[in-house]
C-alpha cells in the first residue's frame, strides 16, 4: 500500500477536538499522512511517505459529506426557476415534469448525466455523497435509478415515495401499496436507505409511516423529507420512527425542536433549497441551541436546488440561518456523516477514510468570507487525488 504525505499544511481541520484547538480540532503546521485509503497519522514536518503533496501553507479540511442529493435525473426546469424568481410559488408537482424526462431518457444518457454531476461535486470538494432515486416512480424506472446511483456511492436511498405519479392521480393509497410492495422488493437490494416526502401535496403521515415501516422490514435505514413547504408531521414522525435524518426542516415549532433535541435524528438543513424556492430560511440557531444534531446538504435536484456547491450552502447557513462559521463547516462534514450514520468520513483522524480537501486559502473561513470563489484546490478520496485545480506537485 502506498503512502502519501500532505505536507506544509498551515491549518488542518480534523473535526476531533481532542487532537487540536476548539470544536474543529485545529492543528497548525501539520503533515497529514495517508496509508492506502486511510488516514495514518498527523505528523510534524518531514514525515516519511512514498509520495508528497505540498499544501504550501494553506488550509486542509475533511471532504464535504453531502447527505441529501437527487443526482440521477434528466431534463431541466430553468423556466420554472425563472418564473419563481418572478414571483410564482414553488410546487412539488414539478417532480412529475422531471419524472417524464427521466423515464424518457435511456440508461447511458442518465448514467452520463449523473457522472457529470458527481464530477462537478468532487471539484467542489464533496468527497462522499448520498444519492436518491425518486424521478422514476414506476418499478423498472426506480430500479434503474438505484442501479445508476449504486455505481457512484454506497449510500443509495430508495425514494419511490417522492410523488404520486400521474397514472396514480387520485389513488395515492394504491401507489403507496406499489412502493411498499413490488417497487421496494426491486430496489431494496441496491439501497441502504428508504426516504419519503412527508408533506401536504405528497404523502401524509399515515402513508409515510407505511412506507418507512415497509422499508425498515426490508432492512433499510430511514430518512424523511419533512417540513419543507409548511409546518407538518415530518419531523415528529422521523423522530418517532428513529430515522437517521429529517431533511429540510424549514418550518418547525417548539415541539419539533424538543423532539429533535431528545433524539439521534439529525436535522438536515438544505439552504440552497430555501434560496431557490424563496422559502424563508429556518433559524438553525434554535435547533442547535436546543442540543439537536444538525447537518447541511446540497439537495442537488433540477427543481428546488440545482447546485452541487456545498461551499454555497455553507455560506448561506452562516449568513441566513444563524450558524457560526465553525458550526456550518462541522454541519457540512461531520454532520453529513452523522446523518448517514457513518464514522469513517467527515473527520481527519487516524483510521478514518482518507477524504480531504486542500483549500486555496489560508483558512476555512474563506469559504464564507469569499463567497462564490472556487477555493477547492485539490480533493482526495480514499487517499487518491481525484481533483486538482493546478498541475500535480506530488
Ligand atoms: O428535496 N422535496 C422533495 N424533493 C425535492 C424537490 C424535487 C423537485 O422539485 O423536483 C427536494 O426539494
Amino acid at each position: 500500500m502506498s503512502s502519501l504525505a500532505i505536507e506544509n499544511i498551515g491549518l488542518l481541520v480534523t473535526n476531533e477536538p481532542s487532537l487540536g484547538e476548539g470544536p474543529l480540532g485545529i492543528v497548525r503546521d501539520a503533515t497529514l499522512v495517508f496509508d492506502g485509503d486511510r488516514v495514518a497519522a498527523l505528523e510534524r514536518p518531514g514525515a516519511p511517505a512514498d509520495r508528497q503533496f505540498d499544501a504550501a501553507g494553506r488550509c486542509v479540511i475533511p471532504g464535504f459529506v453531502d447527505s441529501h442529493t437527487h443526482l440521477v435525473f434528466a431534463g431541466d426546469r430553468a423556466e420554472e426557476f425563472a418564473a419563481r424568481m418572478a414571483g410564482k410559488a414553488y410546487e412539488a408537482r414539478g417532480i412529475r415534469v422531471t419524472t417524464e424526462a427521466t423515464r424518457a431518457a435511456d440508461g447511458d444518457e442518465l448514467r452520463a448525466l449523473a457522472a457529470r454531476r458527481r464530477a462537478e461535486a468532487l471539484r467542489g470538494g464533496i468527497t462522499h455523497i448520498e444519492i436518491k432515486s425518486g424521478y422514476g416512480l414506476d418499478v423498472a424506472s426506480e430500479r434503474r435509478l438505484c442501479e445508476i446511483a449504486a455505481e457512484l456511492t454506497d449510500d443509495v436511498t430508495f425514494l419511490g415515495a417522492h410523488a404520486v405519479p400521474e397514472e396514480y392521480e387520485g389513488r395515492p393509497d394504491d401507489y403507496v401499496e406499489l412502493v411498499c410492495g413490488q417497487m421496494l422488493a426491486a430496489c431494496a437490494p441496491l439501497a441502504r436507505w428508504i426516504d419519503v416526502f412527508c408533506e401536504q401535496g405528497a404523502f401524509d403521515a399515515m402513508q409515510s409511516r407505511a412506507v418507512l415501516t415497509a422499508g425498515r422490514s426490508a432492512g433499510l435505514g430511514l430518512r424523511v423529507h419533512g417540513n419543507q413547504l409548511g409546518p407538518g408531521p415530518g419531523i415528529q414522525l422521523a423522530v418517532e420512527m428513529g430515522a437517521a435524518s429529517v431533511d429540510h426542516c424549514t418550518y418547525f415549532d417548539d415541539a419539533d425542536i424538543e423532539a429533535l433535541a431528545g433524539s439521534d435524528t439529525v436535522a438536515t438543513f438544505l439552504p440552497a433549497t430555501d434560496f431557490s424556492t424563496r422559502q424563508p430560511y429556518p433559524d438553525a440557531r434554535r435547533v442547535i441551541d436546543a442540543g439537536a444534531q444538525f447537518a447541511i446538504a446540497t439537495n442537488t435536484n433540477p427543481g428546488s436546488s440545482n447546485t452541487t456547491s456545498m461551499s454555497f450552502c455553507v455560506a448561506l447557513a452562516v449568513r441566513e440561518m444563524g450558524m457560526t462559521v465553525e458550526e456550518a463547516l462541522l454541519a457540512a462534514t461531520l454532520g453529513g456523516a452523522k446523518a448517514l450514520r457513518r464514522d469513517d468520513v467527515g473527520r481527519l483522524t487516524p483510521g478514518a477514510r482518507a477524504d480531504a480537501i486542500v483549500l486555496d486559502a489560508p483558512s476555512y473561513i474563506d469559504l464564507i468570507y469569499r463567497p462564490g470563489v472556487p477555493l477547492i484546490d485539490a480533493s482526495f478520496v480514499a487517499g487518491r487525488g481525484v481533483w486538482r485545480s493546478a498541475p500535480p506537485n506530488e
